[in-house]
């Protein structure tokens, strides 16, 4: 089938089951085209809760279609490729959560929302990279523990000033470890040093990356900086290649690159139009959530949002 037809289909499919399509923004072109909303991890989750709809086509890794489930226990959210997992979340186990608290008894955990549902319900706090410097600075605690992402938990620490204990301390994202570090940084760099760069991050890069970066935040913080930066300059993007596409639409009146293309996620590249069609027709695969997990899970959201309000 040709992609037309498919997305024609998707399309009527949608209206039928009175669907939509919420896709973050490392998804491959034609699936962010087909969307109703495109964004980071926390606009997601809220747009999940927001939209009125019956069924949720979730578009992501995972963690995030599950955070859609947990989020909305009358609606039905499909999440189009089951196998689309997040590496970074196997980092922490339950059982470390578990024993890092007995560790640390007096410091709260706060985990970032690219982790295991099993983990979270471990938790005190749940946040995503949007939000996770302000949730910590808001804590009367002056010693946290925070992962399963290190490079994140470091920049936690530089901007609240806190002692954060790392959980552990080697948990990464093989994508902004791996193809975005220091060496791809300088080459990119080096690459496009005529056109005075400006080079904008993701927190799950490198702390010595950071260093070099005039701007840090979650892919949707990234999107929005560039309306702040000088037109003439070139924007050099320091995360997944997906947000590339995404801040091209955007402000298609930049230059805006990748640090190195192939910092691809191949766990957001496995939904495709194709696997949407088919959710939509099978009503496939239902996330679902044991209802006492979900019930916690939702404890520990809500807390977490009470704090970042005061
Ligand atoms: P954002 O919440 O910033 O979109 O990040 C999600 C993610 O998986 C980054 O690798
Ligand atoms: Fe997980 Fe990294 Fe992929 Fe984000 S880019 S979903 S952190 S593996």
């Amino acid at each position: 089938m040709r992609l037309s037809e498919i997305a024609r289909k998707i399309e009527e499919l949608k209206k039928s089951r009175r669907a939509v399509i919420l896709a973050h923004n490392y998804q491959i072109p034609e699936v962010q085209d087909i969307a109703d909303y495109v964004g980071d991890s926390l606009e997601l989750a809220v747009k999940a809760i927001e939209c009125e709809a019956d069924v949720i086509i979730f578009a992501g890794v995972s963690f995030m279609a599950e955070m859609a489930a947990v989020l909305n226990p009358d609606k039905t959210v499909l999440h189009p490729e089951p196998d689309a997992r997040c590496p970074l979340a196997d980092f922490l186990p339950p059982s470390m959560v578990r024993e890092y608290r007995s560790k640390y008894p007096k410091a709260p955990v706060v985990l970032y929302v690219n982790s295991l549902l099993e983990s979270k319900i471990c938790a005190d706090y749940v946040v995503t990279s949007a939000a996770a410097c302000r949730l910590v600075s808001k804590l009367e605690d002056e010693v946290v523990m925070f992962g399963p992402d290190k490079n994140l938990a470091n920049y936690v620490e530089e901007v609240t000033g806190k002692e954060i204990i790392v959980l552990p301390p080697y948990g990464h994202c093989p994508v902004h470890e791996y193809a975005l570090s220091i060496y791809y940084v300088n080459k990119a760099l080096e690459l496009y040093e005529r056109e005075d760069p400006v080079l904008i991050v993701h927190p799950e890069v490198s702390k010595d990356v950071r260093r070099l970066a005039s701007h840090v935040g979650s892919t949707s913080q990234m999107l929005k900086i560039i309306e702040e930066i000088d037109k003439k300059r070139t924007i050099l993007i320091g995360t997944e290649e997906g947000l590339t596409y995404r801040a091209r639409r955007l402000h298609n009146d930049r230059r805006i690159v990748p640090v190195n293309p192939r910092a691809v996620c191949i766990d957001m590249k496995k939904i495709s139009l194709l696997s949407i069609l088919r959710s939509l027709e099978r009503l496939k695969y239902r996330v679902q959530i044991d209802p006492d997990k979900a019930r916690k899970a939702r404890e520990i959201i809500e807390t977490s949002i009470e704090i970042m309000r005061r």
